[in-house]
């Protein structure tokens, strides 16, 4: 019997269990307990959100590993009782997700759209805007988000840059590493989306420094995690113009308060992480893969690496 304790919100049970079981199955799993309460010595796999109610993992001693159900990891990496290998989400559904959303918000911005949706005012103004290929396109992360998201971008046309910590090579798109690519990607990126994971090193990656490297007037969309933007430092960049937009997804506090500055900005749009969410069906398939590699003595899919924090 393997013991699968689901570690999640009482409302993310009621929607994965279903599924969860659906899926286990399916990967041949035919001999398991799913459950939301299991003694903790008795458990063989945690299915978590870390905003769930295991903070403490020392007492689950048997427990071969945790199984995150979001890609960001940032609040469970660090966490000095996880001694368990410790696997990140990477669900094609919530790829599929973030490519729709991304590609709608650089569209929003490449376009100009929001001179015909908000400034109807009887004026005739008929600038055209620039075709794909001249609007050059920034994006920091290649993971498993920011190249899908990447791709897609150079699919439609657009001159696409990418920064990793790693060197890569992805058709389409111009793929930069290291401090002088990061300098490089800057300095084009029209449009920059961040799609980087929340480490020490990422951690106000976008700071004054960076925002000045950026051009004039250039967009700004970060459906990756608020700390990796100094919010003042925009602030002050979006009230000189330097930066025209920034549609802010995430944040350093969530829910962002009432009073912060950036939801009467002008020049913000906040969405209140929506980019992507991990979808039930297509993230129960990549848990219960993972549960039938584990056993099978075969490596993990999606290992968080715990010294780099992603
Ligand atoms: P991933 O596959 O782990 O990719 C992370 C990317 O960031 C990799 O390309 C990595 O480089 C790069 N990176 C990490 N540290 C870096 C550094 N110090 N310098 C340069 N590049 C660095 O992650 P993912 O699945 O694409 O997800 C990315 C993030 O999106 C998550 O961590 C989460 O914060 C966020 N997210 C947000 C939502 C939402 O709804 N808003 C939904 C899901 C995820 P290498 O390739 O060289 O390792
Ligand atoms: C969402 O933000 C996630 O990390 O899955």
């Amino acid at each position: 019997m393997i013991n699968i304790l689901f570690a999640a919100r009482p409302a993310s049970w009621a929607r994965y269990e279903a599924p969860l079981r659906k899926a286990l199955g399916a990967a041949g799993l035919e001999d398991f307990n799913l459950s939301t309460d299991i003694a903790p010595q008795d458990v063989d796999y945690i299915v978590l959100a870390p905003n769930g109610p295991v903070q403490d993992f020392a007492p689950y001693t048997r427990c071969r590993a945790v199984l995150n159900l979001w890609a960001g990891v940032e609040n469970v990496v660090g966490n000095r009782s996880l001694t368990q290998p410790l696997a990140r989400m990477v669900d094609e559904g919530m790829t599929q997700g973030m490519v729709e959303w991304v590609t709608g918000h650089v569209l929003r911005h490449h376009l100009g759209m929001d001179a015909h949706i908000h400034g109807q005012d009887g004026i005739w103004r008929n600038d055209a805007p620039p075709l794909a290929q001249n609007r050059p396109v920034t994006i920091l992360g290649l993971g498993a988000l920011g190249s899908a998201c990447g791709r897609a971008l150079a699919g439609l046309g657009f001159d696409v840059t990418g920064w990793s910590r790693s060197a890569k090579d992805i058709p389409g798109i111009r793929c930069l590493h290291g401090d002088a690519g990061l300098r490089e990607a800057l300095r084009t990126a029209q449009i920059l989306v961040l799609l980087l994971p929340k480490t020490p090193e990422t951690e106000n990656l976008l700071d004054a420094q960076a925002l000045a490297q950026m051009p004039q007037g250039a967009f700004i969309i970060n459906p990756g995690r608020g700390p990796l933007i100094d919010d003042d430092a925009l602030l002050h960049a979006l009230d000189t113009g330097h930066i025209a937009h920034a549609t802010l997804d995430v944040f350093r506090v969530e829910p962002l308060p009432p009073d912060h500055p950036y939801w009467a900005h002008p020049s913000v749009t906040v969405t209140p992480h929506v980019a992507s969410e991990t979808r039930k069906d297509t993230a129960s398939e990549v848990i219960a893969e993972n549960i039938r590699r584990s056993e099978a003595g075969e490596p993990l899919l999606h290992l968080v690496d715990r010294n780099l924090g992603y």
